[in-house]
């Protein structure tokens, strides 16, 4: 079928608003409260032609200030962020504060036993990244994973227990990036974190929700202790105190010892005895040895963006420059916001990125990752060759995994931006929700469970249903392939956005989706967070969506054309953003799907 064909003719009337408007177009009224946002950067319009349609998650508007925003999973760590912005801390001082409280406030996804990324911009337009991200332990082997068959040995191991948790990176990462750009002192930015353990805070509902569910892997994996229990032996409920005492004492170590505090000492004989315990791999050699690494971003352009992303151990940064480079010679503008034709070349774009990644991708330290490469745009036109407007590509007929339970995963992304313009995007995670579900014994902190993210048998689907090779198979000290992208993006060489999500697999394609909503379909910061998002990767073979992303006529023609189509009975992304608009405010978005807050001034 060729392109036309798919194309209402009122697309073709420029600004004729079927979903929206191009960026700098001029618009009349609004047809209803929800239609018109103003954004800064142009007009979104949601003409209601499909009254069953409900594109956006909710109404939520964006938070605005001059002197700094922060936007994260949780009240409690965005205001710390805040607080610290207020008292003359630097974005990293409020970053850095703000993965501490994290720690503590948002014990899911929140870490010091897990590792991430960060990304950094400075008001000058220099950027760095900071790879802090989990590495296998010296005793791992490729193997570890599988019975003397070659099969994966039952029990899920490396998603739980003790064997399933790498060498943590985030202290390690945290130090080094406040040793580099930070401006307040450590024992300030670790301050507000010690307070929140030693003092406690009231849990929301979700908070509460979450521990509850656990409870059971709590007492499977730390028999004898209390950890994360209420203390009068019933469920959690909104507004009870959690006070974490031993987390306190770890912190304080932290605070007046670096990265001593952590990585030696009480709290490294802790983790060592919590692994020998439980038959764990984790020695103090491997904490002693861990150390984050400083990596050149990725800064390749789109249009007349520069996008400013995370080099591998991610694949997320490669994956993100990929699909807008695939998508960049379509006038999905016209076309319309999750139309079938946008949708198409979207999910056709993420089919192809995801195969390159089970291929290609790895930890550069251990293989060599052909990035330039699989950006570059003669190499997407080649593999763009199979498209066809009028059928879904073939994904190759491998067995894949069945996709997440979402609502049970966590991962943790915040964005940050100062006065001055410097902007930190960082992603985290314990991989799962509450990581391995082991407290470290005597330091109350839970153990990541991210040697799932290894590829721990080849064409093996791991929690997410994604597939790796060579590349990304386990090997001692080795990094394990991440999704997490968190980016920071310029317009005319100028701070745009910062951006980023939790969400294993689907991390890319809800940036992915976040970005060109503002910069292709004018959205407002919170309406592209707001707005429902979609997800294909190659394998399985569908393409999921959330309740009210496609109309009845997109999904019918979307279908017709061969696309299986899977609607979730959850959600999609829990964006955290920033956007400067251009009179130099900052528009804060939170993502309403959970607790998600963005607070400026
Ligand atoms: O690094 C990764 O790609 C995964 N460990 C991220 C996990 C995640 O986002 C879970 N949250 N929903």
């Amino acid at each position: 079928m060729p392109i036309r064909s798919v194309v209402r003719p009122t697309y073709l009337v420029l600004c004729s608003a079927i979903f929206l408007l191009p960026v700098g177009c001029k618009t009349s009224q609004p047809t209803t409260s929800q239609s018109r946002v103003q954004t800064g950067q142009g007009v979104y319009q949601y003409k209601e032609e499909d009254p069953t349609l409900k594109p956006f998650y909710s109404d939520r508007q964006g938070v605005t200030g001059r002197n700094g925003m922060v936007a994260s999973a949780h009240p409690e760590a965005s205001q710390v962020g805040l607080n610290i912005l207020k008292a003359g801390g630097n974005a990293v001082d409020a970053a850095v504060a703000m993965q501490f409280a994290l720690a503590v406030v948002y014990p899911g996804a929140g870490n010091i036993g897990g590792g991430g990324f960060m990304v950094y911009r400075d008001k000058s337009g220099k950027a760095s990244t900071l790879d802090y991200r989990e590495k296998a332990p010296g005793k791992a082997t490729p193997n570890m994973y599988l019975d003397s068959a070659g099969n994966v040995r039952a029990g899920g191991l490396s998603m739980s227990g003790h064997l399933a948790s790498g060498v943590p990176g985030s202290v390690a990462g945290m130090v080094q990036a406040h040793q580099k750009f930070g401006k307040l002192t450590w024992p300030q930015v670790l301050q507000p974190a010690v307070d929140l353990a030693e003092k406690g805070f009231a849990l929301t509902e979700r908070d509460a929700t979450g521990l509850n569910r656990i409870k059971d892997d709590l007492l499977k994996y730390n028999p004898g202790k209390t950890y994360f229990m209420h203390p009068e032996g019933r469920a959690w409920a909104k507004g009870d105190l959690l006070v974490q005492t031993d987390l306190g004492s770890t912190l304080r170590r932290i605070q007046t010892q670096g990265r001593d505090g952590f990585y030696g000492g009480e709290t490294a004989r802790l983790v060592a005895a919590e692994m020998q315990r439980g038959g764990g791999l984790i020695s103090e050699a491997d904490l002693a040895n861990y150390q984050a690494i400083w990596r050149e971003p990725i800064r390749e352009g789109y249009k007349n963006f520069n996008v400013i992303t995370m080099p591998p151990t991610s694949s997320g940064g490669i994956a993100l420059v990929q699909l807008l480079r695939y998508i960049e010679p379509f006038p999905i503008r016209r076309w319309g916001w999750n139309r079938d034709s946008t949708a198409q070349v979207m999910i056709e774009a993420e089919r192809r990125v995801y195969a390159d990644r089970a291929k290609f991708l790895g930890d550069p330290d251990f293989v060599k990752v052909p990035s330039a490469q699989l950006m570059d745009r003669t190499y997407l036109q080649n593999q763009w060759a199979t498209f066809n407007f009028s059928k879904a590509t073939d994904s190759k007929t491998i067995h894949g995994g069945s996709l997440p339970g979402y609502e049970s995963l966590e991962t943790t992304h915040f964005s940050v931006v100062d006065r001055d313009g410097n902007a930190v995007s960082i992603t985290t995670t314990l991989n799962g929700g509450y990581g391995s579900r082991v407290v470290v014994g005597g330091a109350g902190f839970f153990m990541n469970n991210e040697m799932d993210d290894f590829s721990i048998k080849p064409g093996t689907p791991n929690m997410y249903g994604l597939i790796g090779n060579q590349a990304n198979a386990i090997a001692p000290n080795k990094r394990m392939l991440s999704s997490m992208t968190p980016t920071i993006l310029e317009r005319d060489g100028k701070l745009f956005m910062v951006v980023g999500t939790p969400g294993g697999s689907t991390i890319m394609t809800s940036v992915f989706q976040t970005v060109v909503n503002v910069i292709e379909h004018g959205m407002t910061m919170q309406q592209s967070v707001n707005a429902l998002k979609f997800h294909h990767q190659w394998l399985p073979d569908k393409t999921i969506f959330e309740n009210g992303a496609f109309t009845e006529a997109t999904k019918q023609a979307l279908i017709g054309r061969g696309y299986v189509l899977e609607q979730l009975t959850n959600t999609l992304g829990r964006m955290d953003c920033v956007l400067v608009r251009p009179d130099g405010s900052y528009e804060g978005a939170s993502d309403p799907r959970a607790d998600n807050t963005a607070m400026g001034f």
